[in-house]
């Protein structure tokens, strides 16, 4: 079984191996007595791998209980939130109760942020299902829900008491949900892993699950690394938003139609184009993105203007005060934080698409 140590101030593992699933009851075992446990999914990881978490965990002696929430982005709510705190407390839940976050980031940063909050904090375990979830919500212990005003407006750092990741989970994946992910795991290797990124590139169809091992274990490092140096976003854990100024920009946009991977895939075209333009980077990191992007089929287009994306970013949560930050690849395998100011934003984007 892969192992990575995550060691923030409480330090937990990320586990990962084909059949894991089968296993949760005995690896939840390793981080707690046993107790309740409520298996929180949405309707789609319900259906496919519930039963399966829901026997071990029962078999090792948890008490199970489940609670289902609708698929998608609209189920990071405010009311969904309460219903789940509502669940908690209807049926007793203590502070060394636990819960299980079985699906993908939305329902990895609903529970996260229930269990941050439930008696100001109970723990909990990720067991994330789809690629997205792995390469980069499920670790890290950012938590949150959206509101009216934004996405992840309301939420806290709260780290999981361990990781449990099947690759078999992604063999369900749709295409397009898959290629969600793989944008998060090629932005690890721009940010910090030069052969992960020439991995990704050069992958001449490995079996499947190797393929995602790789993506999973190389993205969780270097995570890591950098939430390991920085663990509440002050300073360096931001080069994770590499790609993301413009990736919020283009999912405001779009009416959240376009999803947040392939967001982040043209996100880093723009970055790495205006990084060119602009001589701040050391190579043509924008040739090598453009191929990863023509390579595995994503939008190669902003649909967006200069004016509309510089708009639409002003708003983002990267700003402070006048200025914003931004992500720049100077070469493959290593990035930079660069702030300009909000007027510039506009040259930015005219640069970049
Ligand atoms: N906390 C963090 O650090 C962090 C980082 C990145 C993204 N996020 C958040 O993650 C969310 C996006 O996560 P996501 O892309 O996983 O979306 P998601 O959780 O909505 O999952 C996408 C879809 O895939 C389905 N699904 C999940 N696992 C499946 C499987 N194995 N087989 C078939 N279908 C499956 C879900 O039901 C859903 O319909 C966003 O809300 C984003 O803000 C958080
Ligand atoms: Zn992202």
């Amino acid at each position: 079984m892969n192992k990575i140590t995550i060691n923030t101030a409480v330090p937990y593992d990320v586990v990962m191996e084909r059949g894991l699933l089968s296993r949760a009851g005995e690896l939840a075992l390793g981080v707690s007595d046993q107790c309740k446990v409520c298996i929180v999914t949405d309707e789609n990881t319900h259906r496919l791998y519930n039963d399966t978490v829901a026997e071990s965990m029962a078999l090792s002696g948890f008490d199970v209980y489940k609670i289902t929430f609708p698929g998608g982005e609209m189920t990071k709510t405010i009311d969904y939130f309460s219903t789940l705190l509502e669940f908690l407390a209807e049926n007793q839940f203590t502070r060394s109760d636990m819960l299980v976050a079985l699906g993908g980031g939305v329902i990895g940063d609903l529970t996260g942020f229930a269990a941050a909050s439930y008696l100001r904090g109970v723990g909990f375990i990720q067991i994330p299902t789809t690629l997205l979830a792995a390469v980069d919500a499920s670790v890290g212990g950012k938590t949150a829900i959206n509101l009216v005003a934004g996405k992840n407006l309301a939420g806290a750092f709260h780290q999981p008491k361990l990781v449990i990741y099947d690759p078999a989970t992604a063999e369900t994946l749709s295409h397009d949900i898959f290629l969600d992910g793989l944008a998060e795991a090629a932005k690890s290797g721009v940010i910090e892993d030069r052969e992960l990124f020439e991995y990704i590139l050069a992958a001449d169809e490995p079996p499947f699950s190797e393929f995602v091992m790789r993506l999973v274990d190389s993205s969780v490092r270097v995570k890591a690394k950098l939430v390991e140096q920085d663990e509440h976003d002050g300073g360096v854990r931001q080069l994770l938003n590499f790609g993301h100024t413009s990736a919020h920009a283009i999912e405001r946009l779009s009416n959240y139609d376009i999803s947040h991977g392939h967001a982040v895939a043209t996100g880093m075209l723009i970055a790495s184009k205006a990084a060119l333009v602009n001589k701040w980077s050391r190579s043509d990191c924008y040739s090598q993105i453009k191929t990863f992007l023509v390579r595995y089929g994503y939008d190669t287009e902003c649909r967006f203007t200069p004016e509309q994306m510089a708009a639409a970013a002003s708003v983002d949560k990267k700003r402070r005060g006048d200025t914003i930050s931004v992500v720049i690849p100077l070469d493959i395998g290593e990035c930079a934080l660069m702030d300009i100011p909000a007027s510039g934003l506009v040259d930015f984007f005219k640069a970049g698409i």
